[in-house]
């Protein structure tokens, strides 16, 4: 299964802005700099479709990407990072958590995650909010190819081990890396299989 066709539709401000409620959608979302964008590049084949950046923050508004006129892919920009000059905590911003909240047509998000960091609190306290909020999400752990085999399995071990304590549940979770394509077919296959569901 993979992508045949990925076309950028809009960037918005705001959920109100956000193109009209047709298609099924899945968003992408984590702290800034874990790789949302890039992420959405490999699975769509295309180098330059999401806007990309070594520095965090480099996604600011909600944007829309239609794939084979069916569904939708949305970059969200990142949380957890304090603009610069700004001295502004973004943490949980306003635009995400609306859109999370009031888009009818989305079905499910992904929290993107660096496996190479250990549980950050806010991603917990992120993740604890959606299950209070019933909002159907998954796990993707980025940059895989950053650690070893062994680490990797390290990493999800703890990850598992204190979204237990902290959330009583490990959600659903995929091991992906852009730079190798790694756990590629698993997003898109899993995505295909809710379409369809
Ligand atoms: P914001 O838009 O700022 O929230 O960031 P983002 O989550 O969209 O991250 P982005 O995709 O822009 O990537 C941030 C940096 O991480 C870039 O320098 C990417 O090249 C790098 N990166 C992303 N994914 C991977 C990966 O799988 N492996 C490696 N080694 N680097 C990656
Ligand atoms: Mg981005």
């Amino acid at each position: 299964m993979s992508i045949n066709k990925a076309v950028f539709v809009k960037s918005s401000m705001s959920v109100s802005e956000c193109p009209v409620e047709k298609y099924p959608e899945y968003a992408f979302i984590g702290r800034s700099n874990v790789g949302k964008s890039s992420l959405i590049n490999t699975l769509t084949n295309q180098k330059e479709l999401a806007k990309t950046s070594a520095t965090p923050g480099k996604t600011q508004m909600i944007n829309h990407f239609l794939i084979d006129n069916k569904w939708n892919l949305v970059d969200l920009p990142g949380y957890g990072f304090a603009k610069a000059g700004k001295g502004e905590l973004y943490e949980f911003n306003e635009m995400i958590l609306q859109y999370i909240e009031k888009r009818r047509t989305l079905r499910h998000l992904f929290v993107l995650v660096d496996i190479r960091h250990a549980p950050q609190a806010n991603d917990i306290e992120f993740m604890a909010w959606l299950m209070r909020h019933e909002i159907s999400f998954s796990l993707i752990f980025t940059k895989a190819d950053k650690i070893s085999k062994a680490q990797i399995q390290k990493a999800v071990h703890q990850y598992q081990k204190e979204m237990l304590t902290s959330l009583s549940a490990m959600p659903q979770y995929f091991i992906t890396s852009s730079l190798q394509k790694m756990g590629k077919e698993m997003v898109v296959e899993f995505i295909e299989k809710m379409n369809r569901g």
